[in-house]
């Protein structure tokens, strides 16, 4: 595999060392390289401009997350500027962002904020000014406060009306420069954390997790949340194709975490509980939009718990994507649970029966391998299973403690192992269309806030300025920019 060795000098010179290197003429015509955010994540101006609380804001001010809150963030609501140009410094072709419905939309259904708009309109401006695609996310694990409060947000069908207005608005006043829309991102992770095992919000949980619990069902409210957002979905992209589509000629898709799996043991239970766990993982959103309908797995194990889509439904959303988003970070070994499990009350969890268990012994959440061949695993699976659609790698990183190293050989490496893991998958005729790193700035992460990074670039949170500090990754996106080949 490619060993690339990357010595940052003036100017960034770098020294490949190792029989397999790549360089970006080797990736497709039209394929893009980019970063990342969110805006929770990123933007701050939390309290201001006629922004109202999201379910973020709720999760962040009951002290969720060790007393973290998106409020500051990287304050990329006031230094966009700055942060574009560093984007156009460090190479980038592509940025992707999502929108705050709160900022937009205040509470979610009524009047657009003008300074919401004028906010978007102008990062979009400074992205398209420099020559950086922008990729925007309508929803990033995040909605309006007020939609929670007042019917429950995704348990509701309420929300597919509400959400297909907010695109509407997205598609009439930024469609004009923006081509490439994603409607939701990672679905299955979003709707695990908040509607089962509580960690993330809107904390809807059963006792069995319990921590963050606040309400809800856990064995029926993550598969009605994902069908209301499969329907709201579904709902947006054909609102695009009938309004926006012939003039705007922009392609929307949908985001989903991915996880490249593979059996524990050779034995046939594993095997079989590893096609579950690609059932659970990806056929829940993948199967609705290829073949209209569930995996068949899913409805025997949760049978009357996970809607039925009527036949206009499935119709709706079978085929309503132009590209799919995979967030990638890792690998896991699956071994079977089905006969450990004899809970009364079921969920999600207990419903797929199976264990992620590396190295022979058993961490649930903890440790996962660092397996950058997994990534070719879950493309070719995708390729195979439902007919080589159009993907994006939306998300890829490493993760490290806050205050690490600037000097962050590991993240290099990880990038330059994955990315070259992805050119293996294309040439095997995946049919990808970008790359997107995890993340461009250090921003509030949403597992554990200031805790962790991601970025290319340091954010000094001491600093009153907020001062962005490259680490050496960021010259990662000079080998993939067009203007710089550091490979030559
Ligand atoms: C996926 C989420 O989309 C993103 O918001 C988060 O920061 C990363 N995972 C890293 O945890």
């Amino acid at each position: 595999m490619l060993l690339l060795l990357w010595v940052s000098i003036i100017g960034r010179i770098s020294v490949v060392v190792g029989a397999n290197s790549y360089s970006r003429d080797d990736f497709p015509t039209g394929f893009v390289f980019g970063s990342g955010s969110s805006a929770y994540q990123v933007e701050g101006a939390a309290n201001i401009d006629g922004r109202t609380p999201s379910i973020w804001d709720t999760f962040t001010h009951a002290g969720k997350i060790h007393g973290d809150t998106g409020d500051v963030a990287c304050d990329e609501y006031h230094k966009y500027k700055e942060d574009v140009k560093l984007m156009a410094e460090t190479g980038l072709e592509a940025y992707r962002f999502s929108i705050s419905w709160s900022r937009l939309i205040p509470n979610g259904r009524g009047p657009v904020n003008p300074k919401g708009l004028e906010y978007y309109n102008n990062l979009i401006n400074e992205l398209v000014i420099h020559g950086i695609q922008p990729h925007i996310t309508l929803h990033h694990s995040n909605f309006p406060q007020a939609l929670e409060n007042k019917y429950g947000g995704w348990v509701s069908p309420q929300m597919v009306k509400d959400f297909t207005a907010f695109a509407d608005v997205c598609f009439r006043e930024f469609g004009d420069r923006v081509k490439h829309w994603t409607t939701m991102n990672e679905l299955n992770v979003f709707v695990i954390l908040g509607y089962d095992a509580g960690f993330a919000p809107p904390c809807r949980c059963s006792p069995t997790f319990g921590v963050h619990c606040l309400e809800g069902n856990s064995s029926t409210e993550p598969y009605i949340a994902i069908h209301h957002m499969l329907l709201a979905h579904a709902s947006a992209f054909r609102l695009y194709e009938k309004k926006y589509k012939v003039k705007q000629h922009g392609f929307i898709g949908i985001n989903i975490y991915s996880v490249g799996f593979s059996p524990l043991t050779e034995s046939t239970k594993d095997e079989i509980a590893t096609q579950r766990a690609n059932d659970f993982f990806l056929g829940w959103i993948l199967d609705p939009l290829i073949f209209g309908d569930y995996p068949n797995i899913m409805k025997t194990k949760a049978g009357s718990r996970i809607p039925t889509f009527t036949s206009i439904e499935s119709k709706k959303i079978k085929g309503a994507f132009d590209f799919i988003g995979l967030n990638y970070y890792m690998s896991a070994y699956i071994t079977d649970l089905s006969i450990s499990l004899k809970l009364e009350s079921r969920d999600f969890f207990t419903d797929a029966a199976i264990m992620f268990a590396c190295m022979n012994f058993f961490y649930l959440f903890i440790f996962f391998p660092l397996m950058p061949y997994g990534l070719v695993g879950v493309l070719e699976y995708i390729k195979q299973h439902y007919g080589n659609p159009a993907i994006y790698i939306h998300e890829n990183g490493q993760r490290s403690q806050r205050n690490s190293s600037l000097e962050d050989w590991s993240r290099v490496s990880y990038l330059n192992a994955y990315i070259g893991s992805l050119l293996d998958a294309i040439r095997n005729g995946s049919d990808v269309r970008g790359y997107f790193q995890w993340s461009f700035l250090d921003v509030f992460e949403l597992t554990d806030g200031y805790g962790s990074s991601f970025g290319l670039y340091y954010v000094d949170l001491e600093d009153s300025n907020l001062r962005r500090i490259p680490k050496l990754s960021a010259s990662w996106g000079g080998v993939m920019g067009s203007s710089v080949d550091p490979l030559g």
